[in-house]
Order: C-alpha cells, then structure tokens, then sequence
C-alpha cells in the first residue's frame, strides 16, 4: 500500500519523490572553497564529506574535489598554530584536481542527486555531451570514487593536494618538484616536524598518488591521538590505462593555489574516455606507517552504496504536491543529514564540509541550539533505530552527537566543578565543543554566563527517547541527563510565586551588548519541564527503588522530578505595540534596549518560538490562553522580522507556528523564504543547504520539522494526520513520538482516504512503547473503520485505537448513509 500511495500522490513516473530532488547548476558555484557553507554539490556518508567546484572558462576545464572530515580538527594546544591561524577547530583536509586540456572550452553543468547519494558534472564541447563525471563518497566505505564516461579519449590531469592552511611557502621550505622516472619508484616529499604549518607529506607513484595532513605537532602526541589524515588515488580498469603516467610530486602545489601544501600529480588516459579513479582515506598514529583498507570492486561499490541509500529512503516519506519547494527542503535536508552525521564524529557548523583552514566560529558544535537543531526533523524522518555497523557501531543519525557530548562530560564535570563550586556533581557545558570530548580553544569558558547548554544539549536525548523509548539507550543518557539535572536543581530559585525561576542568565547572548542580567529565558522556561518529566520517566523505569536520601550529589526520584517539571515558572510577558507576547526575557524590555540587541544582531522576539519548539510546552491543544499568547509573540516576530528572516530562526520559527495551528499564509512565506534568491544571506542553495540569515547552515537542515509538522501532530498525546489546511493531493509516511509508524493520504479538499497505524518494528533492545491510542478523526459527521469494524467516535471527534506488535492498523471513513444503502 505505501508505494501506491506514493504513486498516487506523485502523478508521475518516479517511484519515490527522492528521485526527482535533483540540485542543478549551469554556472559554477561562487563559494567554492569558502570559510562558511559552499554553495556547490556535496556528497559525503556522515563523517567523510566532498564539495564540488569547477571552472569552464579556462584554457583548461577543471573540477576541484574538497574533501573534508567530520574528525579532521587541529589538536587543541595553547600556542602552536599553522602559520598564524587559530589554533584548534575544524580545518580543510585535502582535494582532488581533475583537468582536461583537451576539452577547452567546454560548458559544463552540474547536478546533486539525493537518490543515490551521487555528484554528476556534465562536459559539452558545441552541442555534443563530451564527457560525464560522476563522484559519490561511498555510503559506509570511506572512499570517493570518481567515474569518467562519454567514450570520447581525453587527458584528464590528476592533482591530489593537502592544505598548507596560508599563504606563502611553509617554513622550513618543502624542495619544489620531483618527477618520477618511467617505471621508476615513488618519490615523496613531506613538511615536516618542524614545519610552521600542520604536518603533511606527499607520495608520487605510477600505481598510487598519495597525501595525508597531520591533525597536529608530533609534540602534541602526548595529550591527544595526532593522526595522519591520508588520501590514496588508484585508477581501475584494466591494467593497461591503469597506472598514471608523468608523475611528479610537488612540495607546493603551483604559485597560483597558494593555500594548497604539497601535492602528487599524475595524467590518467582513461581507455576511450570511460575508466574511474578511487580516493581512500586512511588514518594513522603520526608516527606509524600508511593504512588503507582494501577496495572493493566498482561493481561491488555501487551496488553496496545503492543499497545503503535505497534503504535510507525507504524509512519515510513526504509528498505535498503542490509545494515543489518543501519537497526540495525536506528530501535535501534528510540527504544533508545522511551524509553529515551517520557515523564516527560528530558534524559542527558546516558537516564535513569545511575547505578552509579558518571557517567561521571553527566549525565547532555549537550548543546554543545549532548543533541540536540539525536533529530537529531526524525522529520524525526514522532515522534512528537502523542496524547497527558492525565495524564502527553506529549508524544512525543521532550517533556520532551523543557520543559527542557523552565524550565531554569529564570537561563538564571539571568545568562545573570551577564556575559552579556549590552545584556539586553537577555538569556545565560550554556554547562550543570540538568531538572526543575537546573544547574550542580561545573562547569564554562562561560564553556571556549562558546556562543553557547542558540543558539545549539534552534535547536531542530528549528526542529521541520520545522517538524510541529505548531503555538501554536512556540507560546510556543517564549519568550525562542527572549531571544536567544537577545543575538545574542548584540554580534555580524559588520565587515568593512558588515557582522555580533561573534568577540570572544571558538568553542566547541577548545580554550583549549591555550586559544585562537576564532571569527567565523563555528558552529555559520551555525546555525545563520536558527535561524533568523526560528523566522522571528514565528513572522511573530503570531504578524504580530510587529514593531521594537528601545526601548532596544523590540523583532525585522520579517523584521530585516530576513535581520538579511541575514547579517550572511560567513563561514571562511583555506589552509590545499593546500586545501582550511571550517577553524575550524577564523584566521587560526597555526601548533602548531592544535597540541595541537589533543592532548586535539580535534575537529579539525569539520568546513564543520557543515556547512551542521545539520542546515548548505550548502547543495546538493547550488552554486557549497559552495559545493565543503564542500566535500574538508569533505576530510579533513576524512583524519584526518580515519573511521570518531572523539569523537563527529558520529551523524554530515555521516548525513551531505549525505547532500551534497558526498555519494563516505560513506555507507561502515559508515558500517565498526559499525561492527567494535576491539576498545573498537568506537563501536555499542549490545543494539543499539554507543560509538562515545568519552565516552557517547545517542546523537549518531541522527546518524540514515544519513539513513534519503539517502532516503530523501529536499535541497533547492525540495524534491527527494532516493538521494543517492543506488543500492538495499529499501523502506522508512518518514517526511520532510513542512511538508510532503512521502512514496517510488525503485528496484535495483535505479529503483524508485513510490512515495506517503500526508500531515500529521491534528491536532486539527492549523499549517502551505507547500501544493505546487516542485519534482525531479526520471525518468529521462520518464512521469511522478500524480495520473494517465501526469505531466509537466521542462528541469530540476522538476514538481509541490498540496496536500490537507486527500488526498495521488500517483506518478510514464511511458516510453513514453509503452503509446503511450497503447494509439494506
Ligand atoms: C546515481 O544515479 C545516476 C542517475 O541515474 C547515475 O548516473 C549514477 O551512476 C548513479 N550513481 C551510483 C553510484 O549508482
Ligand atoms: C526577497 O527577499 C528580499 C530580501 O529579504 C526582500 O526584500 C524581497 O521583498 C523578497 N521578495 C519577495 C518576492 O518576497
């Protein structure tokens, strides 16, 4: 039944709506390389990343391959640094050059296709197709494997280069150029001990092109692994065009690509044009040999990689007929989640796709909500629960985050241990992290004297929990769930309103630029309750016995937390042009204050946002006063951000005005948002990615929540298909929170023809599950049919569905008088 649903949705020939998200270009990105998000085709499979650019005009078309990895991060040291850049953070690893002397003059055209995780660059001398390349990055093997096909014989020059990471040649210099003699052995060329740049190293052979950069200085070994990062280029085929031919390592790679280090170069005579060229990453200790795993046959590449990305997208599916653009985001941001975060460390700010020595803010994980917000739609997509990799032990979206943060909490013990001396046991997260439990260096450790991190941090827990109930997964999150909960049992405060409040704070740097003190960040507020309720749960179910014994640094019963969650104090307001909103902090905003958050950048009128997303507490079943209070804020903030156009709001602002039903023109601005290519700054790029504004991008990837949304609620623990007034053909298959696989479609008019209900397959953990249902029926005046028997249905619409393990439950409706005809 679901791929005719889909069938019958999509009215055309595709057999999923994936195959048709296609990102074209006909001109070369701009920002390829770029110290922020590149605006070319990306492919990657969760930790290994490449980014496409390429240049037509030239005497000799060329495709650059940056090749960034999710790992790939200077050690952090005080002092050292490559040649005056930061030390620390995330930095370019390396690139493959592909030049074609003999196509001069070739128009080329690019397209990403989220499908089969696949990269295709077509090359047109006059009006025939000459050549087409296409570059995947393996879905679990890190390799990219380049193919060439036309038929047409050319010379294809190969470069694979490191980064120097600046200008100039390095210090102590590397000797310029060797050829390898025919037949001869290998040279190679490195920088270095003691060079003033990262370590890197060369090797030029017939059968191999080889470079790796170091993530550090030898005398870093001590505190922290130092590794080569190694990329190794063979050629396939038959033996005959095989090897590379005029080889030459260089010790800096031509005057004009001056951030490029050392390279290897070689020609490559594809036989009759078709042949293909495969790049391996290898990682060793600094002071080790090369590793490379073995490579698989093409045939056998392609066919494992098809697998993987076949299987990836049979987990769920949207269809919005009309909206071209939602599907584009929606499909695109789960193809960017794939291949930025699946397996081994965790992505920051730009995924794997960092191609310069200094992108903004280190390309850190950064926890006042950028790195959480990249989960914001994973539960909803099922992109949880897959089959574990036997090799790496993870494969799912969430991974390579939680042991991200896991791995920090010996830094966020030590770090609450300084700034928080009377919250003992407590854990205190820092705004930006690094994987393997490394803080960025060079910034404030008490980031403005923000509390929220550790609890931001804990949403994607939060979520996935809702989204799996698994128990062994709520044992792993415990110890980091109660260090948090720690933290917050010591600094909140009761009021003389008997509330619990968070008496000072600095919400997401609105302190800045005055300073202010700020009690009651909405933020807090909203996210506090469902942390409490969520760790009262855990603790309820693993360690039923657990009594408070009021001993410092004992974890509280699930009885305290919940009367904990209970005790939150409500959500501050404000008057603003007479309207009472949801107030951005506690203690009004004065004129100039506000004044000066705008200029800084401001987040003002972030409040109602986040009293409904992505935890909130507000949503489409609340009190009619909580939810008239969120869409008079949501009023507001679309006022004073026409479009939604604030820097950090992409994946809050759509997400949660669907949350609580104020859907009155949502999807046109949200659709103007994204086709609007006029501000370079605010902007979907052809690759998926969206520029919120604000100068990074991957979290916005969590903005596919708002299509999630106006398929699928779950407000209040009732679950209704299709909440928003939609009127067009759309089809969804998708996660709830219980959790639940609910499959729907609906004909225009908002005319749902059925719903099917099945409980996840079960896994080998053992997990809690929400078996009894309550329903909103999407017919209303009709019977409704629960695998064909007629269900009571309240005066309210609601009727009460049971669901077993393997069993889909199949709902529709029937007009009353069409069954009694039947009957008669
Ligand atoms: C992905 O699909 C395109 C278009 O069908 C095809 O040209 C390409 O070879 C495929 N890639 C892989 C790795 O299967
Ligand atoms: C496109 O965006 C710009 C900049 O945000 C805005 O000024 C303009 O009104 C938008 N155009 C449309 C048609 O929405």
């Amino acid at each position: 039944m679901r791929k005719l649903v889909l069938l019958w949705c999509l009215a055309s020939s595709s057999s999923h709506p994936v195959e048709e998200i296609i990102g074209t270009w006909s001109s070369p990105p701009h920002n390829v390389p770029s110290k922020g998000v590149p605006d070319g085709p990306l492919i990657g499979n969760g930790r290994l990343g490449g980014v496409l650019g390429w240049h037509s005009e030239s005497e000799h078309p060329s495709v650059d391959l940056h090749l960034g990895h999710n790992g790939f991060f200077a050690a952090p040291s005080g002092g050292a640094s490559s040649c005056g850049y930061s030390a620390g953070g995330r930095k370019a690893l390396a690139g493959l050059t592909l030049e074609f002397p003999g196509l001069a003059g070739a128009q080329m055209m690019a397209q990403q296709l989220a499908a089969n995780g696949t990269a295709l660059i077509m090359l047109k001398v006059g009006s025939a197709r000459a050549l087409t390349l296409s570059a995947f990055i393996h879905a679990t093997e890190d390799v990219l494997v380049v193919e060439l096909h036309g038929g047409l014989s050319t010379e294809v020059l190969v470069t694979l280069w490191t980064f120097s990471g600046c200008h100039g040649p390095p210090r102590p210099p590397v000797s310029p150029s060797t050829r390898v003699a025919q037949g001869g052995a290998p040279v190679s060329k490195t920088t270095g001990a003691t060079s003033d740049r990262l370590p890197s190293q060369v090797l030029a052979g017939e059968k191999e092109l080889r470079v790796a950069r170091g993530n550090g200085w030898p005398f870093q070994a001590t505190y922290f692994p130092v590794r080569w990062f190694g990329l190794s280029a063979t050629l396939g085929g038959d033996p005959g065009s095989s090897s590379f031919t005029d080889v030459e390592a260089m010790g800096r790679c031509g005057p004009e690509l001056f951030l490029r280090g050392p390279c290897a170069k070689g020609t490559w005579r594809p036989k009759e044009g078709d042949g293909w060229l495969a790049v391996r990453l290898g990682r060793w200790p600094l002071m080790e040999k090369p590793q490379f795993s073995s490579l698989m046959p093409l045939a056998e590449l392609r066919a494992t990689h098809w697998a993987s990305w076949t299987n990836f997208w049979e987990r769920s599916f949207i269809c919005i007929h009309d909206s071209a653009v939602t599907m584009f985001h929606w499909y695109m941001s789960q193809y960017l989640l794939r291949i930025s975060s699946w397996h081994g460390p965790a992505p920051g700010l730009f995924g794997p796709f960092v191609v310069d020595d200094e992108v903004v803010w280190s390309g850190d994980i950064t926890l006042n909500y950028n790195a959480e917000a990249v989960y914001y739609n994973a539960g909803a997509a099922n992109h949880l629960e897959a089959k574990r990799d036997e090799e790496t032990q993870q494969s799912q979206a969430f991974e390579p985050y939680f042991q991200a943060i896991l791995d920090f909490i010996p830094a966020a013990r030590r770090m609450a241990a300084e700034l928080y001396p009377n919250c003992p046991d407590s854990l205190a997260f820092p705004a930006h992290l690094l994987p393997e439990g490394v803080q960025v260096p060079g910034v404030g450790r008490g980031d403005l004297g923000q509390k929220q991190m550790g609890l931001f941090a804990a949403v994607p827990f939060i979520l996935y929990w809702r989204y799996t109930g698994s128990l062994a997964f709520a044992e792993r999150a415990l110890p980091f769930l109660n260090g948090v909960a720690r933290f917050w049992e010591c600094n909140l405060v009761a009021g003389e309103d008997a509330y619990l409040h968070d008496a000072e704070d600095c919400a997401e740097e609105i302190c800045l630029p005055d300073g202010d003190v700020q009690p009651d960040p909405t933020v807090v507020l909203s996210l506090l309750p469902g942390f409490f309720q969520t760790l009262a749960e855990m603790t309820e179910l693993l360690d039923p016995e657990r009594a408070r014994h009021g001993d410092a640094g004992a974890p509280a019963s699930a009885s305290a937390l919940q009367q904990l969650a209970r005790r939150v104090a409500p959500y501050a307001t404000e008057e603003v042009d007479g309207a009472q909103v949801v107030a951005d902090f506690y203690g009004g905003e004065s004129a100039h204050g506000r004044e000066l958050r705008l200029h800084a950048g401001g987040s003002v009128a972030w409040g109602g946002l986040f009293a409904a997303f992505p935890l909130g507490t507000v949503h489409r079943r609340s009190r009619k006063e909580e939810i008239e209070l969120v869409h008079r804020s949501l009023v507001r903030f679309f006022k004073q951000w026409p479009g939604g156009k604030q820097g950090n709001s992409f994946p809050h602002a759509f997400a949660a005005a669907a949350r609580v039903g104020w859907f009155d023109g949502l999807l046109e601005v949200w659709e103007s948002y994204l086709t609007n290519t006029s501000d370079p700054k605010c902007r979907l790029y052809s690759n998926g990615m969206v520029l919120g504004c604000g100068g990074t991008g991957l979290e916005n990837v969590g903005g596919a929540a708002f299509a999630s949304e106006m398929l699928l609620s779950t407000a209040g623990g009732v679950l209704e298909v299709f909440p928003a007034p939609l009127d067009t053909v759309a089809a969804f298959r998708l996660r709830a929170p219980g959790p639940l696989l609910v499959t729907a479609q609906m004909a225009p008019g908002h005319h749902v023809t059925e719903i099917e209900l099945e409980l996840p397959t079960p896994s080998e953990e053992p997990s809690v599950v929400r078996t009894d249902w309550l329903v909103q029926s999407p017919w209303p005046g009709q019977d409704v049919l629960v695998n064909g028997q007629v269900t009571n249905v309240g005066a309210d619409g609601l009727f009460r569905v049971f669901l077993t393990d393997r069993e889909v439950v199949r709902i529709t409706g029937a007009k009353r008088v069409e069954r009694e005809r039947e009957r008669a």
